[in-house]
């Protein structure tokens, strides 16, 4: 069995981080989106994993090699232009050959990862298996109905769902999927759709299995979901000091502080991470907070955030919160006279002041 991780697409949804990084990239409990993917495919057992790859591709080669990090063996599928989930299936139909393959959306972070499932589908009959998990909001997703305990129908963001099942980011086809992708057309928004494709399967008479995913599921597209992943993922960590604290300094919980790291006259509150080469001084570090390498975090108190290399975030006063912070930025107080805001802030940022 193969796998296929799709790490191409626009990422507009992610702009203006998309602007100057690949969205699969951003760390997530100070990892890359994109190796809880891989991990998830070499846990069950392929080492074969071909990665889709578009207008970002060197900076992904650069940040995944050749997999031998992980023991598996990396091929990329250079997509031309971001035609749908489909359309990478079918550019990849070369790779993957005559083999059953796992497709896993390279934004997307399971949980209980994906063994079982695989386990499943090997011993099965199913020419398709699709996971789902339940939503508030169908409306939002693309949904599955079912019947018998098979998919029925599959239907884009409904207007009426008929039920709470959405798809998640991972399924697993046989190469009748091929037969699938040569036969639909684009749909209205001119892209191959994964969901078409699996309703010809259920068309033409294949058997398409559901599968419902009981731990979370994040699909980190959007900067909600990133920070609601990255609290999911340091619920889970185990701390590790390895850092330098000094005495005026308190870390309380589930705290990482990588080695290289320091913290003089602080409080880190965890579960929080704080990468090499970092230093918080006269802050407070709160819970659900990743820092990555090379930061300066002074005089300022932050949580619930993710900040990216290289930052400085200097005498802000107030307490920021629920907040994503590109690589290398600068946020800092203006002199007290004259009383003002200063800004050099690229396109679609986002600024939000009290
Ligand atoms: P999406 O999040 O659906 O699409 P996108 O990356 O273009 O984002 P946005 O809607 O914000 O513009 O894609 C899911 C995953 O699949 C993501 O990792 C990108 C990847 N992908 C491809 O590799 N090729 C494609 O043609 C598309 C549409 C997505």
């Amino acid at each position: 069995m193969k796998g296929l991780i799709l790490s191409g697409g626009k990422g507009t949804r992610l702009r203006p981080l998309t602007f100057t990084q690949a969205k699969q990239l951003v760390p997530v409990a100070n990892k890359p989106v994109l190796f809880y993917g891989i991990e998830a495919l070499k846990e069950a057992g392929i080492k074969d994993i071909g990665i889709v790859v578009g207008d970002t591709q060197e900076e992904i080669k650069e940040a995944v090699g050749d997999g031998s990090r992980w023991g598996v063996r990396i091929t990329y599928i250079p997509q031309d232009a971001p035609l749908g989930l489909a359309h990478a299936v079918k550019i990849s139909e070369d790779f993957l050959k005559n083999e059953p393959f796992v497709m896993y959306l390279g934004d997307n972070i399971l949980k209980s990862g994906i063994s079982s499932l695989v386990e499943e589908f090997k011993e099965g009959k199913a020419n398709s298996l699709i996971l789902l998990t339940e939503v508030p909001n169908p409306q939002m997703f693309g949904v599955a109905e079912l019947e018998n305990g098979k998919v029925k129908r599959l239907v884009e963001k409904p207007k009426k769902p008929l039920s709470n099942l959405a798809l998640v980011g991972v399924y697993m086809f046989d190469p009748h999927v091929f037969e699938a992708v040569h036969s639909i057309k684009p749909s209205w928004r001119s892209e191959l759709e994964i969901t078409d494709s699996i309703q010809y399967l259920v068309d033409q008479g294949y058997e398409v299995h559901p599968h419902l995913v009981t731990g979370w599921w994040k699909d980190t597209g959007k900067i909600k979901d990133i920070l609601e992943a990255n609290r999911l993922i340091l619920e889970g960590i185990s701390g590790k000091v390895e850092g330098k604290v000094d005495k005026e300094s308190k870390v309380n919980g589930q705290v990482v502080l990588e080695k290289g790291a320091v913290v003089k006259n602080s409080v880190i509150r965890g579960p929080a991470i704080i990468a090499a080469q970092t230093e918080i001084k006269d802050s407070y570090v709160g819970p659900f907070t990743s820092i990555q390498s090379g930061c300066r975090v002074v005089h300022t108190e932050i949580e619930h955030s993710i900040v990216l290399e290289g930052s400085e975030i200097c005498d802000v006063g107030g307490r920021i919160d629920e907040s994503l912070i590109g690589r290398k930025v600068k946020i800092f107080r203006c002199p007290p006279k004259p009383s003002v805001y200063r800004f050099m802030v690229g396109d679609m940022s986002e600024i939000g002041i009290k």
